[in-house]
């Protein structure tokens, strides 16, 4: 460990943390200064069992061999190379590696940095496909509500989470939201894919009557909402979204920041779910979570009807100084390789039941109102306190913290996502923390 992990930081105020209770965070840090494979180091020495692989993006464990060696010798050898009108080896091998495992007509990828630049690319993407096919009245694009799509306005705009939302002015013009799937008392503590809900694609029809199909792009969802609180979406729900747009013209946009690198037990949801989009966004598990990254899949007809015009013109004026940046792809091809070493994204797939009846095995716990899981996700909703919603749910991630846990709270829900090298005894530990957590608080 180097010295400068070892002393404590003696001010904490000039940095500004994202979605942090900053002065609540400074009163009483949690500080990590080191990781491995399963576990966090907390600064007093610790070990923090990881049950969120970070912040659902490290899929195979902490400080991977292979990874850390390929960013150290990617540093030495080709450090930066410009995006524009330029480009270097390794990240045309790393998008032909993607659209190796990408579900079926997945043929093309475009790299970001971020979930959130993902799902804004994928939005404006959508537009200009249809401008470029001669349907430029098609701008509308449809979310639906406790979506999550990353911060920026694109994703706020189509996002429905509304905290993340409201400070934030007008946001764009021309969206509209899809009903949330999230049906309690109908589907209280299902296993897996909730029954009721169904019919809630077909308020899609709704809002196509509404404003004409012919005025709307693009409708966006995450295939397993996460950030809201892991809402899985109802049997034939996804399926049923595909069939309107398809009819309608309409491409299907699926956020698969977390889904997408076995998450589920399958390379990407729509392997899940059997559902092929025209649009997948996705980032965190691509790099594992070690350096930023992000890359949006489109099929060959998306990219194909950018392809037109004099040669050398400019397709897509969109990019960041650091898409597929030589560092970042080096990582993400030994990220790869290491999934397929180890067979992780299909791992969750075998895990899945041994995970489902432990997380369920909360369902008589104090304050446990609803428990949901799918792959290797899990969420278990806590009853408000009264007066003070989120509370209790922190209270619980501070104490996790303190038992050696790292979990994640949304509101009053407790989320799990652990990195997929998790063995079950390792679950067995994560779950017990929180049997424990959830007897202590009040
Ligand atoms: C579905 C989804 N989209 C987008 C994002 C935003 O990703 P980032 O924080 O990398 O911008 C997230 C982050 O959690 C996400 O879950």
């Amino acid at each position: 460990m180097s010295n400068r992990l070892k002393v404590a930081p003696n001010d904490l105020s000039a940095f500004w943390m994202p979605f942090t209770a900053n002065r609540q965070f400074k009163q009483a840090p949690r500080m990590l200064v080191g990781a491995k494979d399963m576990h966090y180091t907390a600064a007093d020495g610790r070990k923090i069992m990881d049950g969120t692989a970070g912040l659902w993006c490290v899929n195979a464990g902490h400080c991977r061999p292979k990874i850390t060696e390929a960013i150290q010798h990617q540093a030495a050898e080709l450090d930066y190379a410009p995006a524009f009108q330029m480009g270097h080896p390794i990240v045309f091998e790393l998008a032909n590696r993607l659209v190796d495992i990408a579900p079926k007509g997945m043929e093309h990828v475009f790299f970001t940095n971020s979930g959130s630049e993902s799902a804004d690319t994928a939005l404006k993407m959508a537009i200009a496909y249809h401008r470029a096919r001669g349907e430029g009245s098609r701008t509308r694009l449809i979310g639906r509500e406790r979506g999550y799509h990353g911060v920026n306005f694109g994703g706020i705009s189509v996002g429905g989470i509304v905290s993340n939302r409201k400070m934030f002015g007008s946001l764009l013009t021309g969206v509209d939201h899809l009903p949330h799937t999230h049906l309690p008392g109908k589907n209280t503590f299902t296993r897996g894919e909730p029954e009721h809900g169904l019919e809630l694609a077909d308020e899609l029809e709704r809002i196509v009557a509404l404003h004409d199909a012919s005025t709307i792009a693009a409708v966006i969802v995450e295939p397993v909402a996460g950030s809201t609180g892991v809402l899985i979406p109802p049997k034939g729900y996804l399926k049923r979204l595909r069939d309107i747009c398809t009819k309608h013209g309409i491409l299907l946009i699926f956020d698969e920041v977390i889904t997408g690198f076995g998450r589920l037990g399958t390379p990407f949801a729509a392997d899940y779910f059997d559902v092929i989009p025209d649009i997948i966004t996705t980032a965190k598990g691509i790099s594992n979570g070690v350096i930023p990254m992000g890359a949006v899949f489109v099929t060959k007809d998306v990219h194909d009807a950018f392809m037109n015009g004099p040669e050398h013109v400019i397709e897509f004026f969109h990019g960041y100084t650091y898409s597929g940046n030589p560092i970042a792809s080096a990582a993400a091809l030994a990220t790869l390789d290491t999934y397929k070493e180890e067979g992780l994204l299909t791992r969750g797939a075998e895990l899945a039941p041994y995970w489902e009846d432990a997380l369920h095995s909360l369902k008589d716990e104090p304050h446990v109102i609803d428990i949901r899981n799918i792959g290797l996700v899990g969420a278990i909703e806590l009853e408000p306190i009264a007066g003070a919603p989120t509370k209790r749910a922190f209270d619980a991630f501070v104490k996790a913290f303190e038992r050696g846990a790292l979990i994640r709270t949304t509101g009053d829900i407790i989320a799990l996502s652990p990195p997929l090298i998790i063995s079950k005894g390792q679950i067995d530990e994560l779950i017990d923390h929180v049997r424990e957590v959830l007897r202590m608080v009040d």
